[in-house]
């Protein structure tokens, strides 16, 4: 008995119920896109690490103008303060991410200020240019330091701050689509942002019962001055460059409508990259593996012809 035989049924029907579930699917995403883009942040309370400059301004910024209360982080109070003034309800923080451990003291002292969040988006990071051979420990350390160990102290630190009322709260991490993939001259910086793609998911199923969500979002290049601040060598020096891949990248309000539409949707995973091109190929590469061998050693040369350029 086939199929069809089995359960009583014609390519007719068959097509019915297609055309049903078609239309439900459809009707479910407008949805659901309609919720992303009427995103209601008014009197939300929204703390985002390295709110300074990039990706992380423009979060706050675009927060701001959502209604939400912004609470922003960064090294040096008095570039905090200009951009604190700039952007409405927005309170700034110093914090320096490099020792983990001063930032549970930070966490700590800073507990009873801050209240109940709504959302946290771990965004401050700080990213490589150069060779794995002319890659020093040193330069290890700082990166771990700063893009892992202190966002987990902090995730620690911050946990009692956390909405666990019917409407919930989310804990969003910045990862990078090098830690999905890998990428030649960044090969520190993408395991550990791979490390965090791991973290992030594993953080998901335990605190999901406390209705706090956790998802990580993966840019791919975003025009902001991140390979500028990227570390070379000894990781004592920055790259101090913009590279082409950067400057062709996203423009970085694009990157943030994208971050607050998941956050909203309270998505799990997004990559967040100029058109469709990469995501393609990303996808594809999980599928085929030796594919993204063959595609991360064709892509060496043009993450070098990248530096090369750089202005
Ligand atoms: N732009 C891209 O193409 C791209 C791609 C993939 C992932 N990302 C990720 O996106 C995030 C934001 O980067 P961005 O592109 O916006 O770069 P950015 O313009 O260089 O901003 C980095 C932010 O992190 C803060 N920061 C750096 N080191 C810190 C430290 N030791 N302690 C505390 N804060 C520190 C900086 O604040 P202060 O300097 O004021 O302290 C600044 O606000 C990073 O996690 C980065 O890895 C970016």
């Amino acid at each position: 008995m086939d199929f069809f035989n089995l359960f009583c049924l014609s390519w007719l029907d068959l097509l019915f119920f297609l055309a049903i579930g078609g239309v439900i699917y459809m009707k479910k995403r407008s949805n659901k896109a309609k919720r992303a883009k009427n995103g209601d942040f008014k009197g939300k309370k929204i703390l985002i690490t390295g709110g300074t400059s990039g990706i992380g301004k423009a979060l706050a910024e675009k927060f701001s103008k959502l209604g939400a209360n912004v609470i922003i982080t960064g090294r040096d109070d008095k570039k905090l303060q200009e951009v604190s003034k700039t952007i409405d309800k927005c309170e700034g923080y110093v914090l320096d991410m490099e020792n983990p451990e001063e930032v549970e003291k930070w966490c700590e002292n800073n507990t009873k200020n801050l209240g109940t969040l709504d959302a946290v988006i771990h965004n401050a990071g700080l990213s490589m240019r150069d060779l794995f051979m002319n890659t020093e420990i040193k330069l290890g350390q700082r990166l771990l330091n700063v893009d892992f160990l202190s966002i987990f102290a902090m995730i620690q630190g911050l946990m009692g701050n956390m909405r666990t009322d019917e409407q919930g709260s989310v804990i969003c991490g910045i990862g990078s689509l090098a830690g999905v993939s890998g990428a030649g001259v960044r090969s520190m910086y993408s395991a550990i942002k791979g490390a965090n793609d791991a973290f992030f998911k594993c953080l998901a199923c335990e605190i999901r019962d406390k209705n706090i969500h956790s998802m990580i979002v993966h840019p791919g290049y975003i025009q902001t001055n991140v390979s500028q601040n990227a570390l070379v060598g000894d990781g004592q020096k920055s790259f101090g460059k913009t590279d082409s891949n950067i400057k062709n990248g996203l423009p970085v309000e694009d990157c943030v409508n994208q971050i607050i539409d998941s956050i909203v949707l309270r998505k799990t995973e997004v990559w967040v990259c100029k058109g469709f091109g990469m995501k393609i190929l990303m996808f594809i590469s999980k599928i085929f593996p030796s594919f993204l061998d063959y595609g991360l050693y064709k892509n060496l040369n043009q993450q070098l012809s990248a530096l090369k350029k750089a202005s």
